[in-house]
């Protein structure tokens, strides 16, 4: 499906964010694990969350939708089953990495793999503390899916030094410390999103030089009701067009505030975003509130660095789409990740960048363009991304001319009505 956007009408109103994605992912995976009921307030209800959904049916999870509840009938930490044949994660890193970390400690084996991006996104990152902590991993020869997994009751406690900031490779070894011998533990020099230690009730070692954490094995989980604010990184699509767009003012409500999450915000509101954040509350341990964006005159650059780079890694298509429709510079480095995602970001943000006639840079581990005013609509490739439809979609929405993204359906990964949203204002 193709979609073409026209400048937009201004966007004035409330909006709703669906349910945060990574919190979404854990409050399934931990509701199944917990020794009993969970209720799940909220839940994304996209393609990568129907993944973890179905992958845990498969292991024998009982799991029902009543109204805006999904209830997760746990099974304690042992009481996944075998399933019958391939766990398919679909399109969704989060889904495979910190399966992989539970079935790891898993008295039998397992299979995942996913759909064709998935297949190429690598898991040496988990084979190895994974392997280090006794489970025997086999993935093809470049280390990608599908991946095998004979797990390994119980599991060896270590300490692991994360080799670069990931919260699903940090996750995956704090979900497998469930299942070990001992206490784990992970040490993250960058910090990275933090809702898995926020769900476990973990907190970093005080005192520690780097961000630590500690997880003794065999917890039991109790059943709860998990409150699913909505995602920061579904929302920051309409925040920034609003600010693109002339006369435009919107608010979000219960959108997860999550320090390791909102960094954007900081950087926006640097080159003259008008943006509020109100009502700080906090529900399962995530903070949520109200955010208000206005139109705003962008100016000057933003310039991201490395240790902010985990802080803002799925928001980087899109503030780099709204910096080039609003003339603005940009430049990212030190990012190696971002060729890893659902696409390689950095080649996929050039090349449209590009083909809407801004001169952009291209370097290994990121890339850069100055501010220029003249930018055009262009048609834009997706490459399979959701976040890189959704991002070119918001500058679509700033600028004259038209903007054609291809197979723009694929943002139903993440949020499914987005482009009815847009619709609204077309
Ligand atoms: C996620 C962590 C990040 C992020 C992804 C979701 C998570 O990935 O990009 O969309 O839910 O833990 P990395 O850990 O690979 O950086």
């Amino acid at each position: 499906m193709n979609v073409t956007i026209h400048h937009s009408r201004p966007l004035i109103g409330e909006f709703q964010a669906p349910g945060d994605k990574s919190v979404s992912h854990r409050a399934l995976m931990l509701s199944a694990l917990a020794n009993g009921s969970s209720e799940i307030h909220n839940l994304l209800d996209a393609q990568d969350t129907h993944s973890t959904l179905r992958c845990l049916q498969d292991l024998g999870i009982k799991i029902r939708r009543e109204g805006s509840l999904t209830i997760v009938d746990g099974r304690g930490l042992y009481g996944l089953t075998e399933a019958m044949g391939d766990l398919d994660a679909g399109n969704s890193g989060t889904t495979i990495r910190l399966l992989s970390g539970i079935l790891a400690g898993q008295p039998f084996t397992s299979r995942l793999t996913g759909d064709d991006s998935l297949r190429k996104r690598p898991m040496n990152r988990v084979i190895e503390p994974l392997t280090m902590m006794g489970a025997v991993l086999d993935a093809s020869a470049s280390g990608t899916p599908p991946v095998t997994i004979h797990g390994k009751k119980p599991l060896r406690a270590i300490e692991y030094r994360l080799p670069f900031p990931s919260a699903q490779v940090k996750s995956a070894v704090l979900l497998a410390g469930m299942y070990a011998d001992g206490t784990t533990a992970v040490v993250e020099p960058i910090p990275s999103r933090d809702h898995t230690e926020r769900m476990l009730g973990l907190v970093p070692e005080k005192g520690a030089r780097d961000r630590t954490l500690r997880l003794r094995g065999g917890v039991s989980i109790p059943p709860r009701l998990y409150e699913v604010p909505g995602d920061f990184s579904s929302a920051i699509f309409f925040i920034c067009a609003a600010l693109l767009v002339p006369h435009s003012k919107i608010v979000l409500r219960n959108v997860g505030l999550n320090p390791t999450r909102t960094k954007a915000l900081d950087l926006l509101m640097s080159v003259g975003g008008r943006i509020r954040i109100e009502g700080h509350n906090e529900a399962a341990g995530e903070p949520y509130g109200t955010i208000s964006a206005t139109f705003s005159r962008l100016e000057g650059s933003i310039v991201i660095d490395p240790a902010t780079l985990p802080l803002v890694i799925d928001e980087i298509p899109v503030l780099a789409a709204t910096m080039a429709a609003a003339g603005c510079s940009f430049e990212v480095r030190g990012a190696n990740e971002l060729r890893r995602k659902e696409s390689d970001r950095i080649s996929a943000i050039v090349r449209n960048l590009q083909a809407m006639g801004v001169t952009t840079v291209e370097y290994p581990d990121g890339f850069a363009f100055e501010s220029k005013n003249d930018v055009l609509g262009a048609t834009i490739q997706t490459l399979g991304d959701h976040r890189i439809a959704m991002a070119f979609g918001v500058a679509g929405m700033a600028l004259k001319g038209e903007m054609t993204i291809r197979d723009a359906e694929v943002a139903s990964v993440s949020f499914p009505d987005f482009w009815k949203s847009v619709n609204q204002f077309q």
